[in-house]
């Protein structure tokens, strides 16, 4: 398990965000701003997904977690549901080998219950063969709640006592281990394009610490020169955790550990 809780021990941070997760917002008013249907927007903000899979693995983020449907997302027509269903069966069925072929492991997070068989054989081939490598971790959350995630962890772990026959104990590290993450550090940066400013049901418990960078742009236009200045601007932000600005400087670090 690579996740540590932020809240239970103080991470490492570097100037480049280890995971970036991104709420792909605004496909919909980009097309509608074109006189275009809102599903051209989606079919246009797979474009934009590729380039922010190539830009993070030239820059050497290791996860990038893309929220594709939320749990609530089931309340829009059942017409441009059933479009996003059929584009992400297609986008997937193109995408896997160039993605496999670039060393990028996929995973898929979210209640996958309500999806078709056949949507859910094409996830898991796409997770069996991609899931030994290790340049990127690309995740898809689709039909994700952040809501879900906590109370199907929970789930788990009341099943884990009642299989014991005792309770165990209920500590962060011990429930951290069921969210659908648990492979991944938490979110350093946090990216919403379409600017709306809500978190909308996404990592709700992985989000305590993260950064978080908003932007106007619609979700089609955001390119790899809009992701490096989210990324400079992450690059500039002083992560305490707690703590004071004077704890964090070096001298102030090699001071506590001088002998007095
Ligand atoms: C995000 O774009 C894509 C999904 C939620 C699937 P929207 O479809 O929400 O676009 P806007 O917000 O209506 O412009
Ligand atoms: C959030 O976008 C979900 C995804 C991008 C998949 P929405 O467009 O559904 O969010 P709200 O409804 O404006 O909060
Ligand atoms: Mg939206």
């Amino acid at each position: 398990m690579t996740y540590t809780s932020s809240t239970v021990r103080v991470p490492e941070v570097a100037a480049v965000p280890r995971h970036i997760a991104i709420i792909m917002d605004g496909n919909g008013r980009w097309a509608t701003q074109r006189r275009l249907p809102r599903v051209a927007g989606h079919t246009r903000g797979v474009d934009a997904v590729r380039a922010a899979v190539e830009a993070c693995a030239r820059r050497g983020v290791e996860y990038l977690t893309l929220f594709a449907f939320s749990s609530e997302n089931w309340r829009r027509p059942n017409e441009e549901v059933s479009f996003l269903m059929r584009l992400f069966v297609t986008a997937l069925e193109r995408e896997i080998g160039k993605l496999h072929a670039n060393g990028i492991r996929l995973r898929v997070v979210g209640d996958l219950e309500r999806f078709d068989e056949k949507i859910r054989d094409l996830i898991r081939r796409a997770e069996t063969k991609t899931a030994r490598n290790t340049r990127l971790t690309l995740t898809i959350a689709a039909n994700y709640g952040g809501r879900w995630d906590i109370m199907q962890a929970t789930r788990k772990l009341v099943e884990q006592a009642a299989a014991a026959g005792k309770p165990v104990e209920v500590n962060e590290d011990a429930f951290a281990e069921h969210l659908s993450m648990a492979y991944a550090p938490e979110p350093d940066l946090f990216i919403r394009t379409g600017g709306e400013r809500r978190v909308s049901n996404f990592l709700l418990w992985q989000l305590a610490y993260t950064e978080f960078y908003f932007t106007d742009t619609f979700w089609p236009d955001f390119d790899a020169d809009a992701l490096g200045h989210a990324i400079a601007s992450y690059a500039e932000r002083e992560r305490r955790f707690g703590r004071t600005s004077a704890q964090l400087e070096p001298q102030s670090q090699n001071a506590d550990s001088l002998p007095c």
